[in-house]
């Protein structure tokens, strides 16, 4: 199954006929909203908001541990993340897209792994990530390449066949929030290679392939980055645009969950194997 995780301004998808509306617990305490199964277009699919109902759950508290557990839980294999980021690639517009192929993390001090060692929370599951988790193993997964190759292939197709405007690759870097950046932070996070900057892309990605399952990430471009816009930013700008957007992602959804094969042909799911000391 596929999980759809949403971001600021994409709280719900209108088109998804509701199945259920599930409140799920997690060893790693409540998901951030209640995950809406549904089916679109005859394919079974789930939502969960990452801030919340309300857009209540601040970047640096959103609980990304328990948000991928949920989803894990419920069978999805593959997540598909929006967010909205500031452009600092002079080439990206607002209104982009950008499916991201890399990662900075520029946060501090986020629980951004489930394999703790000898201070990993026991769970009741018996797979593999179980058993990492229960015989309090350490774990380091490759990040070379952290977002899903046959998902973002899949986008791009999908992007291209929709003529929208996209990048069909993009460095993402995580800054800590909740304030959005300075000029210097911005022009740092150029310097070392940065496309866009947002506040939520990590450690929700590492979770993601902690747990096996494929990962993308699609971005909406809802400004410029601080300094290279040359006023101040705001949250309803975000926002904003965000709503623009809303029926291309509805229409880039139905589109990649109709064509998104069964199969896997990334490797994805093998992340673990020789990953745990
Ligand atoms: N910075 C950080 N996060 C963001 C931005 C930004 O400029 N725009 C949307 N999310």
């Amino acid at each position: 199954m596929i999980g759809i995780i949403g971001g600021s301004g994409l709280y719900e998808i209108e088109s998804l006929k509701v199945v259920d509306r599930l409140s799920i617990d997690t060893p790693f305490g409540e998901p951030s909203s209640e995950v809406v199964v549904g089916e679109l277009n005859g394919r079974r699919v789930c939502f969960l908001s990452r801030h919340g109902k309300g857009h209540v759950y601040p970047p640096h508290l959103v609980p990304y541990r328990a948000n991928l557990w949920a989803l894990r839980k419920l069978g999805v294999s593959r997540v598909l993340a929006f967010s909205a980021v500031g452009a600092i690639n002079r080439r990206f517009e607002p209104g982009d897209f950008v499916i991201v192929d890399d990662l900075l993390d520029f946060t501090k001090g986020r629980e951004s792994t489930y394999y703790e060692g000898k201070f990993s929370l026991k769970v009741e599951d018996k797979d593999r990530v179980g058993e990492l988790l229960n015989s309090n193993k350490v774990v380091h997964i490759d990040s070379s390449q952290l977002y899903c190759p046959q998902m973002r292939s899949l986008l791009a197709e999908v992007l291209e066949d929709l003529k929208l405007t996209y990048h069909p690759s993009g460095v993402y870097a995580c800054t800590e929030g909740p304030r959005f950046e300075t000029p210097a932070e911005i022009r740092a996070i150029e310097r070392l290679g940065g496309d866009v900057v947002g506040m939520t892309g990590y450690p929700e990605v590492v979770l993601a392939r902690e747990l096996t399952m494929c990962y993308a990430s699609l971005c909406v471009v809802s400004n410029p980055a601080a300094g290279i816009a040359r006023y101040r930013l705001t949250s309803e700008e975000v926002i904003s645009l965000m709503k623009k957007k809303e029926e291309e992602i509805r229409a880039i959804l139905v589109e990649f969950i109709r064509r998104v094969p069964q199969e896997k042909t990334c490797g994805c799911d093998r992340i673990l194997d020789g990953a745990q000391v």
